[in-house]
């Protein structure tokens, strides 16, 4: 069924967290008369489905949502319909932990474990654990996670990453287009980028989103400690990069540093990039290269045996998936093995 995108109550509830954590009950989720888009559905940049969609919404609208209920920009992982939130208003750290969701479709409901919101299709099952390829297991690794900025990433300079000032100046360049938007950090590991792009108060919402229960983890504490920025228009997401928990078209902006080459499946983590963005959003990537066109060809074998099971790409690549997933307009800088790509949602 679908759902209305409602604009969120403007002052905080009082209602505890156990009461908010209650399953809702929304079997027939009724609906607002006020309907508003979402910030990140500003109508310049509506795509014709998402209009026809908001208008079959309106029509639908004859009943009213809850009190303290409304639709935010996370989706069912299962169906992509808007999940309707219960809970204090405000898409920071404290509300979203506070707030239940349902998808009033699935009839599933999502909250938040351990300060992020799960809205993995696994969440809150009780027997079932899905096993995922070594790229995305070895990150949730707690000693990973707890290492991944305190060396490991630092590391990667020596492949020619600028360092991630400058990473996050080159992307900053090339989301001018997202100003003021829904940014969404894909694989954010530890929030490294997450925190400047929330910092930066160029978005007006950002989503840490990551598979790994331990880098969200050490995302909160990093906010935690660096205190100014929990409070920024910031949330903590456990998601799968080829599940993403966002309704189409609703994205203005999509970051994925360093991730690319860890995605068990990078064609459908693309393909659901692309779906996820709206006309004109923009896809920026890191990623290392097995090779460049300066890599000596002597050379070129061995880093093609041993890389490319390491889903190390060549720049040729890189553009051919972005390209074939329905992406434009792409562009890349090299700096010896480090990449930075960007494509644009047409
Ligand atoms: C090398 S880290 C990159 C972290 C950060 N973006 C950066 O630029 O340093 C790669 C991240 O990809 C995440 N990842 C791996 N598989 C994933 C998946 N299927 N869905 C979402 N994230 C995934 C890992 O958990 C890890 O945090």
């Amino acid at each position: 069924m679908a759902m209305a995108a409602v604009v969120a109550p403007s002052s905080s509830s009082s209602s505890s967290s156990s009461h908010l954590r209650q399953a809702l009950p929304l079997k027939s989720p009724p609906l607002s008369r006020n309907f508003h888009l979402p910030q990140s559905f500003r109508p310049r940049r509506l795509l014709a489905s998402t209009t026809i969609r908001a208008v079959a919404v309106e029509q639908e609208s004859r009943a009213q949502l809850g009190p303290n209920e409304y639709v935010d920009v996370f989706a069912c992982p299962v169906c992509y319909e808007p999940l309707i939130r219960k809970g204090p208003s405000g898409f920071n750290l404290a509300a979203i932990y506070r707030s239940g969701f349902k998808c009033a479709n699935c009839n599933k409901t999502y909250s938040s474990k351990d300060n992020y919101l799960d809205l993995t299709v696994t969440a809150g099952m009780k027997s079932y654990t899905e096993a995922m390829p070594m790229g995305t297991e070895l990150f949730r690794s707690p000693l990973v996670s707890f290492l991944y900025e305190r060396g490991w990433r630092q590391s990667f300079d020596r492949s020619g990453f600028p360092g991630p000032d400058e990473e996050f100046k080159m992307a900053q360049e090339y989301f001018k287009p997202a100003e003021g938007g829904l940014l969404v950090d894909v694989s954010c590991g530890s929030g490294l980028f997450s925190r400047k792009f929330a910092k930066s108060g160029t978005y007006s919402k950002v989503v840490a989103l990551d598979f790994s229960e331990n880098m969200l983890r050490q995302s909160y504490d990093f906010i935690k400690a660096e205190g100014t920025i929990s409070d920024a228009n910031l949330a903590l997401v456990r998601a799968d990069v080829s599940r993403l928990p966002f309704a189409s078209g609703s994205v203005d902006a999509v970051h994925a540093g360093a991730a690319l080459h860890c995605w068990p499946a990078p064609s459908n983590a693309i393909s659901e990039i692309c779906r996820v963005l709206r006309s004109g959003g923009i896809f920026v990537g890191t990623t290392f290269l097995r090779y460049t066109s300066s890599t000596p060809v002597i050379a070129r074998p061995l880093r093609q045996q041993f890389l490319a099971r390491y889903n190390y790409f060549i720049e040729e690549e890189i553009e051919d998936l972005c390209k074939s997933c329905g992406l434009t307009n792409y562009t890349m800088k090299v700096q010896r093995s480090f990449i930075m790509f960007s494509a644009q949602k047409p």
